[in-house]
C-alpha cells in the first residue's frame, strides 16, 4: 500500500519515467523490477493467497460450523486485520533489519488486505442474501458496522493510489495521503474488538503489535538513536501498553477489575502452555526478538563498514 521511490522494488521516483512496461513481468507477483525470480516475493506472494486456501478448504471439508457464511466472514476479517499489521512492519523492519528488499513485498501486502476486507464485505452481503436496504441500514445503524465500512473506504483510496502511475502522479502528496494508513488500521483494530464479545485476546494483540510499530515509527521520524538498548525499552514499553489497554477494555466492557487483568499479565508462569501466555507478553518478545535481530544484522555489517572503508 505504501512504498519507497528509492528502494529496489519501488517505482520510479516523482517525476522520473519508469522503464518501458513489460506485463508479463509487471504482474508476475515473484518476479522483482528486473524480471528476476524473488524468493521473498514468492514466499509473500504465497502467504497472501494461504489464507483463502485455508478458508476455502475449511468450507469444502464443512469445517466452518452451523453458520458457514458467518463464520467466513470472522475468519477473512482477522486475516485482513494481520496482513494489515504485517504490512505496516515492513518499513520499520526493512530500517531496522537494514534488509532493503523487504519493500519490494509492501504494496502485494498491501493490496491483499484491501482484496480481503472487499472479500469479508462481499461474504457480509451472501450472509444478508444481498438485501441491500437491510445491509445500508445496519452498516449506518451499528457503530462496529460503520467503522469498519469508513476503514474500508480508506482501504480502498490507499490501494487504488497505489499503482506507479499514482505515486508519479501524486508527488509528495501520495506519502500524506498513504499516512492515513494509521488511524485507518486504528479504526480496522476498533471494529474488531467492539464485535469480539468477551475474548478480545487476539484484538488486544494486534493493537498491541500496532502500537510497538508507532513506537518505531517514533524513532525515526524524531531522528531517535537506534540501538539494543533502547529497542529492548521500547518492546518493554510496548508490552506494558498493551496490558494496559486490556485492562482498561475489560474495565470498560465488562467492568471487570483493571488491575486484576494488569495482575494476570505479570505472571509469567503461563509459560508452560503458549495458548495462556497474555497478548502483553507476545508484543514484548515481538518486540525484543526484532531487538536481537537488529543487534546482530548490526554486528554483521561493522566488519563490512570496516574492510569498505579500508
Ligand atoms: C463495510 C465494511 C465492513 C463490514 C460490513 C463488516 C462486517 C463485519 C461483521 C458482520 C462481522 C462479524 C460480527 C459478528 O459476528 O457479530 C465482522 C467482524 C470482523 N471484521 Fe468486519 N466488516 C467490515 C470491514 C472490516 C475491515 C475493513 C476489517 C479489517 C481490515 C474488518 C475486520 C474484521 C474482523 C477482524 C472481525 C472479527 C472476526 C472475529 O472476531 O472472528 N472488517 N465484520
Amino acid at each position: 500500500m505504501t512504498a519507497l521511490p528509492s528502494a529496489p522494488g519501488a517505482p520510479a521516483p516523482a517525476g522520473k519515467k519508469d522503464p518501458p512496461r513489460n506485463w508479463l513481468r509487471d504482474w508476475l507477483p515473484w518476479l522483482d523490477r528486473q524480471g528476476r525470480f524473488s524468493g521473498l516475493r514468492a514466499a509473500a506472494f504465497a502467504l497472501t493467497l494461504l489464507p483463502a486456501v485455508l478458508v476455502l478448504y475449511a468450507a469444502w471439508m464443512g469445517q466452518l460450523g452451523s453458520k458457514p457464511w458467518t463464520e467466513a466472514i470472522h475468519r477473512v476479517g482477522i486475516w485482513a486485520v494481520r496482513l494489515l499489521v504485517l504490512s505496516l512492519a515492513i518499513s520499520p523492519l526493512r530500517r531496522l533489519l537494514d534488509w532493503n528488499r523487504l519493500i519490494g513485498v509492501r504494496r502485494m501486502l498491501g493490496l491483499s488486505v484491501m482484496a480481503y476486507a472487499l472479500g469479508h464485505l462481499g461474504l457480509y452481503c451472501v450472509d444478508m442474501a444481498f438485501d441491500w436496504g437491510l445491509i445500508v441500514s445496519e452498516i449506518a445503524r451499528r457503530f462496529y458496522l460503520t467503522i469498519g465500512f469508513v476503514a474500508l473506504l480508506g482501504l480502498c483510496a490507499l490501494g487504488a493510489t497505489s499503482t506507479d502511475r499514482m505515486i508519479r502522479r501524486l508527488g509528495k502528496s501520495w506519502q500524506r495521503l498513504h499516512n492515513l494508513v494509521y488511524p485507518i488500521t486504528a479504526l480496522a483494530l476498533l471494529h474488531f474488538a467492539l464485535q469480539s464479545k468477551i475474548d478480545v485476546t487476539e484484538p488486544v494483540l494486534m493493537s498491541g503489535l500496532f502500537v510497538l510499530l508507532l513506537f518505531y515509527r517514533g524513532l525515526y521520524r524524531w531522528k531517535r538513536p537506534v540501538s539494543l538498548p533502547v529497542l529492548a525499552g521500547l518492546a518493554l514499553l510496548a508490552g506494558l501498553a498493551t496490558a494496559l489497554l486490556e485492562s482498561g477494555w475489560y474495565a470498560l466492557t465488562s467492568g471487570v477489575s483493571p488491575w486484576l487483568v494488569f495482575q494476570a499479565n505479570a505472571d509469567i508462569l503461563s509459560y508452560r502452555d503458549p495458548a495462556a501466555v497474555r497478548p502483553a507478553h507476545w508484543v514484548a518478545l515481538a518486540g525484543f526478538a526484532v531487538a536481537a535481530a537488529h543487534a546482530w544484522r548490526a554486528g554483521r555489517a561493522r566488519p563490512r563498514r570496516r574492510v569498505a572503508a579500508a
